[in-house]
């Protein structure tokens, strides 16, 4: 029977070890989270790293490690530390991240890790290649594996092949910049479908494939090797009633039943009749704009001082690829501002900024994502931010505003959001009042109207649309392979 094969470099769970005992816990990051709902659902193999390097296991630990592996239908690549280094941290993190994300500033371009990373690809279609077998779909994710799709078709040229990205696909005079622009562009287009986010994203490789390899487009297709590759966008939902349905079963916790988190949370909105919580969840990264929003909410508090003692900004930032200096300097800069302005802005009994640097479970996220009145989500480059798709699921009142980065994919989308632009600090802090002003009707209106979108185009329905895609590239495939 074919089966799908889904491939990134993150698989869904992430292990660590602790003495000689392993500890499993689920990957953080928009793809981990909403790919996982569609292996769950299926009969699909999902290869990718397991988070170790391979010296980091010995005879006792290995067999555990990849025994958790396959009890998820999982299969590992293995990594070297020299891999980690220079494939992960490197080619991966301190190339494409930022380069994509239009950090130029940040993005470093060394021969050494363009190496690691074409080594590391050519390891990941190793492995793909020994599980494939004739009909499998293979569906390659983001910008860690640019490659594999051209790998894996010189191998397997009848095989069907999807490629998601699952960040910004920059403009052409970003990507220009690039040094190795022409291979990875060939590698992307060893897939059949290449979908993004959205259509800016299809536009700007669209425009790259045009001007740098002086390829044929027509509407969405490219021609490329005698092959007709179809690219289109895909804005990736949320598994709706996952999150629904989990924060209105947390809704009916009794006081015992209740996590020491939403105590606390409780605490302050019992504090006063008028108090009111904002939220921030992401991984600690610079494409959050963390630091920006923190100096937002200070500069509110300065110009509206009637909202001081009446909110407090709930801030989770989960610990994210902390070999890389600029995360370090982000951390550093975070911690520094979150204690400046509690510092400035304290009283006895108010703290505006409550600050967790970790990563905290299920639940917890629901703790959050239910307590808080307003959600401001304000990245300053994000392909998509599924954090603003969850907030919006779990108000199962249809209260709750959500402030939103236009510069977030999502905004694409969620248009009854209040929009803005994370670099004006004077737009940040006025919609920050109209948001915790808004009346409930209007409230209701515009989560309501978000709420139906997001039910209706789910992750499920997602992947389905994109795999409706790819099997009509198969027939293409198939007349090709049968002239
Ligand atoms: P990114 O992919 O850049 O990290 P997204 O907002 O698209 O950004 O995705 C973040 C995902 O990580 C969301 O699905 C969110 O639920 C999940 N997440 C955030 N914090 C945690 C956490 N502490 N534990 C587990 N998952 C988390
Ligand atoms: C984003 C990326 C994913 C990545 C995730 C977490 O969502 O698009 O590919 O897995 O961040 O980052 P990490 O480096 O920990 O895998």
């Amino acid at each position: 029977m074919s089966k799908t094969i889904i491939i990134s470099n993150r698989l869904p769970l992430q292990i660590k070890l602790e003495e000689n005992e392993i500890n499993v816990s689920p990957s953080v990051g928009g793809l981990a989270t909403g790919m996982k709902s569609v292996h769950e659902e299926g009969e699909s193999l999902w290869i990718g790293w397991s988070g170790l390097a391979e010296e980091d296991l010995n005879e006792e630990t290995k067999p555990k490690v990849l025994a958790e592996i396959q009890k998820n239908h999982c299969a590992t690549v293995p990594l070297t530390e020299n891999d980690v280094d220079h494939f992960y941290y490197g080619f991966s993190n301190k190339t494409l991240w930022p380069l994509f994300h239009y950090f130029l500033e940040y993005t470093s371009f060394e021969n050494e890790n363009w190496e690691s990373y074409k080594r590391v690809n050519q390891k990941f279609a190793d492995v793909v290649l020994e599980n494939a077998e004739d009909g499998d779909t293979i569906w390659v994710h983001d910008y860690q594996l640019l490659l594999l799709p051209q790998y894996i078709k010189q191998k397997k040229p009848d095989t069907s092949i999807g490629f998601f990205l699952h960040i910004p696909f920059p403009s052409y005079e970003v990507f220009r910049t690039f040094p190795w622009r022409e291979e990875v562009l060939e590698g992307m287009l060893g897939a059949d479908l290449i979908g993004f986010h959205t259509y800016d994203y299809e536009r700007h490789f669209l425009s790259c494939a045009r001007r740098l390899l002086h390829l044929d487009t027509n509407f969405n297709e490219i021609s490329y090797n005698d092959r007709i590759i179809k690219i289109d966008s895909f804005p990736m939902g949320i598994d709706f009633d996952k999150f629904y349905n989990a924060a209105r079963e947390h809704s009916k916790n009794s006081e015992t039943e209740k996590s020491d988190i939403q105590k606390k949370l409780d605490d302050h909105l019992y504090a006063s009749n008028e108090a009111q919580m904002i939220l921030s969840i992401d991984r600690l990264d610079y494409t959050k704009g963390i630091p920006n929003r923190i100096k937002s909410f200070e500069y509110f508090l300065e110009k509206y001082p009637e909202y001081q003692q009446k909110v407090r900004l709930i801030m989770l930032a989960v610990p994210s690829r902390s070999n890389v200096p600029q995360y370090q300097l982000l951390k550093r800069e975070t911690d520094e501002l979150v204690g400046r302005i509690n510092g400035k802005f304290s009283t006895v009994s108010w703290t505006p900024i409550w600050y967790f640097y970790r990563s905290l479970p299920f639940d917890n996220l629901i703790d959050l994502y239910t307590s808080c009145d307003v959600a401001m989500i304000t990245p300053v480059r994000d392909g998509m931010n599924l954090v603003a798709k969850e907030y919006v699921a779990t108000r199962v009142n249809q209260d709750g505003v959500l402030v939103l980065s236009e510069m977030a994919g999502a905004a694409k989308e969620m248009n009854e959001a209040l929009l803005i632009n994370p670099n004006n600090f004077e737009d940040v802090a006025k919609t920050l009042k109209m948001a915790l002003e808004m009346p409930k009707d209007e409230q209701k209106a515009r989560i309501s109207v978000m709420q139906e979108r997001l039910k209706r185009y789910t992750v499920e329905k997602w992947a389905q649309e994109f795999f409706t895609a790819l099997n009509s590239t198969k027939d293409v495939i198939n007349t090709l392979v049968s002239k």
